[in-house]
């Protein structure tokens, strides 16, 4: 275990198509109860019991992270404590919070950003939020330190395939590497089909002229990618060249449930026993004894066997 995800919130001011559609994410979708939530203290020190357990990187996720409310209190708690803190966000509320967020030691930021062309933006977020309104937040992040920005761009078929080539130019020459990932089955709202994936293979083709990068860690999610100008690509290739076994990620969800897998069905709770008063080593034993029983793979089973199974956790509860 070297990574821990925790998402801060469930909710989200975007409804991208493929994560919160809105015919299920709308009004009168049930989102989580505010004391069901972890309170910043709650997540602090669940971070530190992680931190004891081997956990060098911490990235704060959603939902959208930049709805919970003075998130920068908790990312100045979390950098008296020694791990790498990053944050994956929509990006539209970076010109706002990116000051302060980089003040409490926030080190950098990942932002989604599917499409630069304002109609297929728009189609894919339905939000009303513009591609202007992130790039001024990735423009925010950077001039405070947040940097090198790195960018998430899921790639889903007859939708945004057309947008990679605009995507590498617009980016790859301003120290910005962009990370195109294989559409994912997570959850059961989005309709999956594997018609519907971009592979990796077809998204090297159609970028061309690159050459690998050897990975730093064996763990990374992201094959790297140098361009002829010197720029980046990764490209996540979770569907057609699974990685799970090299996971060292562990997730919490809002309510402080650990998931072991981004594709589990259940997590386990961690927030009833530390509101019962248990102490820290009791809750590393339970981590402990869960994490070491785990036999996650569920990308490499679905590449074997086209097996899914039908209970998985949306994305937008486990912060991707
Ligand atoms: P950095 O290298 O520190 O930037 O972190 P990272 O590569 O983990 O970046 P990020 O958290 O943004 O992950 C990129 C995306 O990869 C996620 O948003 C997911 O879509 C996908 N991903 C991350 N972890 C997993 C995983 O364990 N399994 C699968 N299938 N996909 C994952
Ligand atoms: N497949 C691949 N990536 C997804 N994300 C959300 N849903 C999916 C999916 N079904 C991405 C978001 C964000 C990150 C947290 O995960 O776009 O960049
Ligand atoms: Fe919100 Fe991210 Fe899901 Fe889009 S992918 S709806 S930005 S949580």
């Amino acid at each position: 275990m070297r990574d821990l995800r925790i998402s801060v919130t469930d909710r989200c001011n975007f409804r991208c198509t493929y994560c919160m559609p809105k015919e299920i994410f709308g009004k009168d979708f049930p989102f989580m109860p505010k004391d069901g939530i972890m309170t910043f203290e709650e997540i602090d020190r669940i971070a530190g019991i992680f931190i004891s357990l081997g956990v060098k990187k911490i990235r704060l996720t959603g939902g959208e992270p930049l709805l919970r409310r003075n998130l920068h209190e908790l990312v100045s708690m979390l950098s008296m404590r020694d791990a790498e803190i990053a944050m994956t966000t929509n990006g539209v509320l970076l010109p706002r919070y990116a000051p302060a967020l980089s003040a409490a030691g926030l080190d950098r930021v990942t932002v989604s950003l599917d499409a630069i062309d304002e109609a297929t933006f728009a189609a894919i977020t339905d939000s009303g939020h513009t591609v202007a309104a992130v790039i001024a937040g990735i423009e925010a992040a950077e001039s405070v330190g947040l940097g090198p920005v790195k960018i998430n761009t899921v790639v889903k078929r007859n939708s945004n395939e057309n947008e990679i080539l605009d995507i590498v130019e617009r980016f790859s020459s301003r120290d910005i590497a962009v990370r195109f990932i294989e559409y994912m089955d997570v959850g059961t709202t989005n309709g999956w089909s594997l018609d519907d994936v971009v592979s990796a293979s077809e998204i090297r083709d159609m970028i061309g002229d690159i050459e690998r990068i050897t990975p730093e860690n064996k763990s990374d999610v992201a094959k790297r990618y140098k361009l002829p100008n010197g720029g980046e690509v990764g490209i996540i290739s979770s569907v057609t060249e699974p990685f799970c076994n090299d996971c060292t990620r562990a997730r919490i969800s809002s309510d402080g449930r650990l998931f072991t897998c981004l594709f589990s069905n259940k997590g386990l709770d961690l927030l009833s026993p530390i509101r019962a008063g248990h102490s820290d080593s009791y809750i590393v034993d339970l981590v402990r004894e869960h994490w070491s029983k785990r036999k996650d793979r569920y990308s490499e089973e679905r590449s074997i066997n086209s097996s899914r199974t039908s209970e998985r956790v949306e994305m937008s509860y486990i912060g991707g």
